[in-house]
C-alpha cells in the first residue's frame, strides 16, 4: 500500500511547483494575454493553483473564512464564476504578485504539514493533484500559443519497437470496478468505491491508434462520408470543418508546442475529438471500449482474480514503464513500453494519451464527496465522455487505472487519442 508520510506530500506538492514554474517562467505579456478562447490566461492559472491551496488546505474549505487574498481579488480565481473565455478581462494579480502569494501559501501549508500528525492527508494528496491537473491545462494552453517556440522538442523516449497492431481477449466474468481510500489513498470522489462488475468478453486494442493509422482514415475520405458518424458528429464535423486532427497541416506536417514537425507514423493519434474517435472506430469496424471494459483490460489480474495497482503490477511507476510526467511533450511510439503491459497483454495503457471511451460521465454506485464537493458531482449526467489512462502530460501521481478525466465530446485541444475495441 502506499503510505502518505509527510515526506511524500511535501515531496509531491514540490514536484507540481517545479512545473508549474517551468510553464509559467515566461515574459510577462505572454501570461496575461488570452492564447486562446477556450483557456485561461497563464497567470489566472498561476494564482487559482494558490488560491485553491488555500483554501483546502489553510481554511480547511471553509470559503467565508479569511485567506490571504481580499474577498474581491479571491472571487476572480473561482472557475465557476467566471468562465475561461472571460478571466483575461478581469482586474487578475500580476505574475508577481500572483509567484508571491503562491510561495506564501505554500510557506504556511508547509508548516501545517509538519504539525499534521495523526490529521487526514486527503487534502494535500487532492491540492496535490489539482496543481497537477492545472499544469496540464497550462500545457494545453501552450499547445494553442502561437509565437516563438518556448519549451522546446521534449526529453528523449524509449524506442517503439516493431508489432502487430493486434487486439487482446478479456474473457467474460466478473472484476473490481473502482477503488476504496484504503488501497488508493489517492484517489479521488469520483474512482469510489470499489464494486463487482460483469462484463461479456471483448477484444482491445494492444495500442492506441497511431498517426499512420489515422492517416489512412483522412486518405480514405473518412471525413467525407457521413456514413461513420453519428448525426451529432456528422453535424459537428460540418459545423467545425474538420479535416484532419487539430494540429496537422494539409502539407502533412504538424505543429507542436510550435515546432512544425513530420508526423511520426508510429506515434499514437492525439488531439482528435470523441466524435472523431467514434467515426474513426466505426470505420476500421470497431467502436471504442466502455470505460468498465477499459479498466478491466488494464489492471485486472484473471490469474490472481484481483485488481493490480497498476498495469504491469504493484510495483511503483518508472519511467521505463508509461509515459507519464510530461518530460517527453509528447506520446511515445507504439511498443516503447513492453515491461507496462496489463495481464492481458494491452500496453500503453497508462500515459502517451487520454483515451476516449463511449461511456458518458456517471457516479458509481455508493458514491460519496470529498472534501471538494464541486470537483465531480455537477458533472454527473452532462454532455461528457469519459477518458481514461492519462497522457503523457499526466503527473505519475495524478493519475491511476481508476482515474476518470471527462470532457466535452467536442474537444481536441486536450492529449487525447483512442484504442479500439469488438464484441466477441
Ligand atoms: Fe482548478
Amino acid at each position: 500500500m502506499p503510505e502518505l508520510t509527510t515526506q511524500a506530500i511535501a515531496d509531491g506538492l514540490e514536484a507540481a511547483r517545479v512545473r508549474t514554474h517551468g510553464l509559467t517562467t515566461l515574459e510577462e505579456a505572454e501570461l496575461t494575454k488570452q492564447h486562446n478562447v477556450l483557456m485561461s490566461p497563464l497567470v489566472w492559472d498561476l494564482a487559482h493553483i494558490g488560491q485553491q491551496e488555500d483554501l483546502w488546505l489553510l481554511r480547511g474549505g471553509n470559503a467565508a473564512a479569511q485567506g490571504l487574498l481580499s474577498c474581491k481579488v479571491e472571487q476572480l480565481y473561482d472557475a465557476f464564476e467566471h468562465p475561461r473565455a472571460e478571466r483575461v478581462t478581469l482586474p487578475l494579480l500580476s505574475p508577481t504578485e500572483s509567484r508571491r502569494y503562491i510561495a506564501d501559501v505554500r510557506g504556511r501549508v508547509l508548516e501545517g504539514l509538519e504539525r499534521l500528525g495523526d490529521g487526514d492527508p486527503f487534502p494535500y494528496v487532492m491540492v496535490e493533484q489539482h496543481e497537477q491537473q492545472h499544469v496540464e491545462t497550462m500545457l494545453a494552453t501552450h499547445q494553442l500559443r502561437r509565437g516563438e517556440p518556448v519549451l522546446g522538442g521534449g526529453a528523449a523516449l524509449p524506442a517503439g519497437r516493431d508489432v502487430a497492431h493486434d487486439s487482446v481477449l478479456v474473457p467474460a466474468g466478473e472484476f473490481v470496478l473502482g477503488v476504496d481510500g484504503d488501497a488508493e489513498p489517492w484517489s479521488l470522489d469520483n474512482e469510489r468505491p470499489a464494486h463487482v462488475v460483469d462484463l461479456p468478453a471483448f477484444r482491445i486494442g494492444r495500442f492506441p491508434v497511431t498517426n499512420g493509422e489515422w492517416r489512412r482514415f483522412v486518405e480514405a475520405g473518412g471525413y467525407d462520408e457521413p456514413r461513420w458518424w453519428s448525426a451529432t458528429g456528422w453535424e459537428y464535423r460540418q459545423q467545425a470543418d474538420l479535416r484532419r486532427p487539430l494540429f496537422w497541416s494539409a502539407d502533412g506536417s504538424r505543429r507542436r508546442f510550435n515546432l512544425v514537425e513530420e508526423i511520426p507514423d508510429d506515434e499514437p493519434v492525439q488531439h482528435v475529438c470523441f466524435h472523431e474517435a467514434q467515426a474513426y472506430a466505426a470505420w476500421a469496424g470497431a467502436r471504442l471500449p466502455t470505460e468498465q471494459e477499459w479498466e478491466k483490460a488494464c489492471v485486472w489480474d484473471p490469474a490472481l482474480g484481483r485488481r493490480r495497482r497498476w498495469p504491469w503490477g504493484d510495483s511503483e511507476w518508472t519511467p521505463a514503464l508509461a509515459n507519464l510526467g510530461g518530460e517527453g511533450l509528447r506520446p511515445a511510439a507504439v511498443g516503447a513500453y513492453p515491461a507496462g503491459a496489463s495481464a492481458y497483454g494491452a500496453e500503453q495503457m497508462m500515459g502517451d494519451v487520454w483515451e476516449w471511451t463511449s461511456s458518458g460521465f456517471e457516479a458509481w454506485p455508493g458514491f460519496e464527496p470529498m472534501l471538494y464537493a464541486t470537483y465531480s458531482a455537477p458533472f454527473f449526467g452532462g454532455d461528457y465522455r469519459v477518458l481514461r489512462g492519462g497522457a503523457w502530460s499526466v503527473g505519475s501521481n495524478a493519475v491511476r487505472p481508476s482515474f476518470r478525466n471527462w470532457d466535452l465530446p467536442i474537444r481536441r485541444q486536450i492529449f487525447c487519442g483512442l484504442r479500439l475495441a469488438w464484441d466477441v
